[in-house]
């Protein structure tokens, strides 16, 4: 399977409408946590499992990782998970798919594709577009979660946040995570990666103010 696709390729302009919380979840009044470039879903679904108290949403680019999550999804008696295919930004922007941002309660950009190469830093999820939308239609107290191995993506998300004066940053070591969408710290597959192979993990929180 293709690692990386480019997030600006004309495929994937139109972008599959999600449907609405009552239609894709048991209980669509519980909290809503986005987890966008959810690979092949295997921290939602640890998530969804354990926390039946929070409704999970994974935005991933490569469309056979979202079949598979959805077939496996099939197979298993879990209300509170769904998975879309697409580029994230484009689902945002999509004026049928909105309403997420204003139902959300938190958002994580998980180990986000790096693109190094200068040239290549608009391919990058975290967007100053991106960024001002979220700021528009997200409701105040959202929170943005952010972790990378790469010190340099990890200070231009860093500044693409905070250059917009609605975040601010939050201090991690007075957040309770135990009400948070994530109370038992699960990690994803590049954290565990990161962590076995000693890499450094760059984190920070940021709310809307
Ligand atoms: C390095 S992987 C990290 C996967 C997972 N979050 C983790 O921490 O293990 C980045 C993921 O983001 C997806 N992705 C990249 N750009 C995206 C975009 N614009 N919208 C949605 N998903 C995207 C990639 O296909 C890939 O699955």
């Amino acid at each position: 399977m293709r690692q990386h696709v480019n997030p600006l390729s004309n495929n994937f302009h139109n972008v599959e409408i999600i449907p609405s919380l009552q239609e894709i979840f048991e209980d669509p009044t519980l909290p809503l946590h986005i987890d966008i470039g959810s690979a092949a879903g295997d921290f939602l679904f640890q998530l969804a499992s354990q926390n039946k108290n929070w409704n999970y949403l994974g935005i991933e680019i490569r469309e056979k990782l979202v079949k598979n999550a959805k077939l496996k999804m099939k197979n298993k008696e879990i209300q509170n998970l769904y998975f879309s295919f697409g580029n994230a930004n484009n689902i945002f922007h999509n004026s049928h798919c909105q309403f997420l941002l204003s139902k959300l309660s938190s958002i994580t950009f998980n180990f986000p594709d790096p693109w190094f190469k200068k040239k290549h830093f608009k391919r990058r999820i975290i967007q100053p577009d991106l960024i001002n939308l979220l700021s528009k239609k997200i409701k105040k107290g959202t929170i943005i979660f952010i972790k990378t191995d790469v010190k340099d993506l990890f200070d231009y998300m860093d500044h693409t946040i905070l250059e917009n004066l609605n975040f601010k940053k939050l201090e991690k070591k007075y957040f309770n995570y135990s009400k948070s969408f994530n109370p038992s710290k699960i990690k994803t597959n590049r954290e565990k990666y990161a962590i076995t192979n000693q890499l450094y993990v760059f984190e920070e929180l940021y709310t809307r103010v």
